[in-house]
C-alpha cells in the first residue's frame, strides 16, 4: 500500500479544478473482503435501511451503516479517508451520510443526473457547499458496470435549480430522483466541459464535491459495481435539525468531529 494519509497539492489542485479526485490501491484486498462481507449482511438486513430497485426488487442500496456496523463504524475514522476529507474541507468533519449502491450486475438502475448538496440543502438543511464524498471501490470500476459519471468543473455553478418530482423524501433514494438536472442544463454543462467516469480496481477511493454534477447508468455487465460511499461534512456546516425531513439514517444529528483511528485496521 502506498502512503495516504493526506493529498499533495497537485492532487488538492487537480481536485479543486475537476470536483473530483481517484486514488488507486487505498484499500488491500483483505480489506475490501472485509467490507463486502460486511456489505453483503447489510443488504440482507431487511428494513427501512435497504431499498430496492423498482423494476426488480432486488437491492439498490443501505444507508446508515456506520451507525451499526462496527467494521462501517471504524471506516469512517480510516487514516486513509479522516486527515484528507479534513484536508480538503479546510476543518474538522463529520459524517452526514452513508450508504453502499449494489449496482448488481445486469440489474443495477440508472441514476440521474443530479448535484447531491440539493439534496442536503433542500431535504437536510445543510447551509452550504462545505461537504464531500468518498467512493470506495468494492468492484473494479469499469466503462460497463455503471460508473459515476462527472461533470469536470461542474461544481464551479453552484447549486443550479433542479427539477422537483413528488413530495416527501422516499424519492431521493429511488432510480427517479426528487431533485434532477434537465436535459438542456446538461447540455450546456457538458458542450463546455465534457463528461468523465472515473474507472479504476477495487480498493480505489473517488472523492468528490457536493456540487459537482454526477451521474451513472445501469450495469449492463455480468459483474456488480458496489461502492461505499461516506459524505463528510465541515463541523462548521451543521444542518439545521428544525428543517431537516429526514430520518437519522439518511441525515445526521450528532455534529461530534470524529477523530482518526490509531490501529491499522483500516
Ligand atoms: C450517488 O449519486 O450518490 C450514487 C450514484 C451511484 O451509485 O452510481
Ligand atoms: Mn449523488
Amino acid at each position: 500500500m502506498e502512503p495516504h494519509d493526506t493529498l499533495s497539492p497537485a492532487q488538492v489542485d487537480e481536485y479543486r479544478k475537476n470536483g473530483f479526485l481517484v486514488q488507486e490501491h487505498v484499500f488491500d484486498e483483505e480489506e475490501i473482503e472485509l467490507l463486502r462481507a460486511e456489505a453483503a449482511q447489510e443488504f440482507a438486513s431487511g428494513g427501512e435501511r435497504v431499498t430496492v430497485e423498482q423494476n426488480t426488487g432486488i437491492v439498490r442500496g443501505v444507508h446508515g451503516c456506520h451507525l451499526y456496523s462496527e467494521v462501517f463504524g471504524r471506516l469512517v475514522r480510516s487514516p486513509r479517508l479522516l486527515p484528507i476529507a479534513r484536508q480538503l474541507l479546510r476543518d474538522d468533519v463529520y459524517v452526514h451520510q452513508f450508504k453502499i449502491n449494489a449496482k448488481r450486475a445486469f440489474k443495477g438502475e440508472v441514476w440521474e443526473w443530479h448535484q447531491d448538496y440539493t439534496f442536503w440543502h433542500h431535504e437536510d438543511g445543510m447551509p452550504a457547499p462545505r461537504a464531500l464524498s468518498a467512493a470506495i471501490f468494492l468492484d473494479e470500476v469499469t466503462e460497463f458496470n455503471g460508473p459515476l459519471t462527472f461533470v469536470p468543473g461542474g461544481h464551479g455553478s453552484g447549486m443550479i435549480d433542479a427539477d422537483v418530482k413528488g413530495e416527501g423524501w422516499a424519492n431521493t433514494l429511488t432510480a427517479s430522483l426528487k431533485y434532477s438536472l434537465d436535459v438542456e442544463t446538461m447540455r450546456g454543462l457538458i458542450e463546455r466541459n465534457g463528461m468523465v467516469a472515473p474507472k479504476g480496481p477495487r480498493g480505489s477511493v473517488l472523492w468528490f464535491d457536493a456540487n459537482i454534477p454526477h451521474s451513472s447508468v445501469p450495469n449492463i455487465s455480468p459483474f456488480d459495481r458496489g461502492l461505499v460511499l461516506i459524505t463528510y461534512n465541515s463541523v462548521e456546516n451543521k444542518t439545521d435539525v428544525t428543517r431537516g425531513t429526514r430520518p437519522e439514517w439518511l441525515a445526521a444529528r450528532d455534529f461530534t468531529p470524529l477523530t482518526a483511528l490509531q490501529a491499522t485496521s483500516f
